[in-house]
């Protein structure tokens, strides 16, 4: 069998039948973790694939399913580990999904059989494995889906109930890997659907932990002890400082009059996010991407825990930049955490005036 291979190159790299069984988001970590972390961060140390960019790109979001039937639905998921800027001159090893951060969405319909392969790229240094918290099963996945790498292991599920979930690499030091970039989205829609949009948006919150202050020059390591105290360096939208802005890779766009649906995962592993949009609300709001229940109405900071997701809707009546952010507010200021919205078209006075003794205002 596949497995018995797999586990048995997976136990000369340390993490055998208890790392197997430990695997999901139940378990503990094993109490050898520190000894196998140790020994996996110098692994990090030899050179990793380098790229400019890890921060997924929030347009990238598969289109709504226009079906009313179920289908079995091919996943392909590759852990790369990949070297790459947290900003600009702060060098990182990332562990990702398919090299970005969050990884790709996938977009299902309830009732799907979902077919989930999971490669882990020859070049990396450490097992990898996937949890779909959309997934009746042992770890979600995870226990079926370890590999060493070079491999790949496919499992498939039955997407049983609706929502927005997350899924994430369950490995032991499994912290450690989501803090490092693997985690990303899965969206089981209704059997009958999601309300239409103009747009949708894809995007993901998650802190980093290194050996360095943030801003400092050069390369910073994974900080096991950091993580273990829960005092992040790094607080990111899509996995990079500021990624989302205009003086990165770009704002997200949208027009007056439109609406937009954001779909919004947080890896954690340890921090809530409090999302916001500066200069907006959520106007429909489904907390923890719970889509059977009624959204909430006109919710202005949605507490989203790590490992679960939120789905929201914003109407766009005047042009502005919104900005994304966590409203714990030191992340935003001080570790990176913002995304922008930019909404272009007419002023709209009515509702919003800059000016209202002026000559016309809105300009
Ligand atoms: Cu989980
Ligand atoms: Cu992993």
């Amino acid at each position: 069998m596949p497995t018995t291979t797999r586990r048995t190159t997976l136990k000369a790299l340390g993490t055998g039948a208890g790392g197997a069984a430990l695997a999901g988001c139940s378990a503990n970590p094993p109490t050898d973790a520190e000894t196998e972390t140790a020994r996996v961060t110098n692994e990090t140390t030899a050179n990793k694939p380098t790229t400019q960019r890890v921060a997924a790109d929030p347009t990238d979001v598969p289109d709504p399913i226009d079906r009313d039937t179920s289908e079995t639905v091919e996943v392909d998921l590759t852990a790369r580990e990949v070297r790459a800027e947290i900003e600009d001159g702060v060098v990182f090893d990332y562990m990702t999904f398919d090299g970005q951060v969050p990884g790709p969405m996938v977009r299902v319909r309830r009732g799907d059989t979902v077919r989930v392969t999971l490669t882990n790229a020859e070049e990396n240094a450490m097992p990898h494995n996937v949890d779909f918290h959309a997934c009746y099963g042992p770890g979600g996945g995870a226990e079926d889906t370890t590999v060493a790498p070079g491999e790949s292991a496919t499992i498939q599920f039955r997407a049983e109930y609706p929502g927005a979930f997350i899924y994430h690499c369950a490995v032991p030091n499994m912290d450690y890997h989501i803090a490092s970039g693997m985690f990303g989205m899965i969206l089981v829609e209704p059997e009958g659907g999601l309300p239409e949009v103009d747009r949708e948006f894809y995007v993901g919150q998650h802190e980093i932990y290194t050996d360095k202050p943030a801003g400092e020059q050069g390369r910073h390591s994974f900080d096991m002890e950091a993580m273990q105290a829960e005092e992040p360096t790094y607080v990111v939208l899509n996995g990079q400082k500021y990624g989302l802005t205009p003086d990165r890779f770009g704002a997200m766009a949208a027009e007056t009059g439109e609406t937009a649906r954001v779909y919004m995962v947080v890896g954690g592993p340890n921090v809530n996010s409090n999302f916001h949009p500066i200069g907006n609300v959520w106007t429909d709001a489904y907390r923890d991407g719970a889509l059977a229940s009624d959204p909430e109405r006109f919710v202005q900071t949605m507490n989203v825990p790590p490992g679960s997701c939120m789905v929201g809707t914003m109407d766009f009546p005047v042009p502005e930049d919104i900005k994304l952010v966590d409203h714990a507010l030191s992340r935003v200021a001080r570790k990176g955490m913002l995304g922008v919205v930019s909404v272009d078209g007419e002023a709209n006075p009515d509702v919003f005036d800059p000016d209202p003794g002026g000559d016309g205002g809105g300009n």
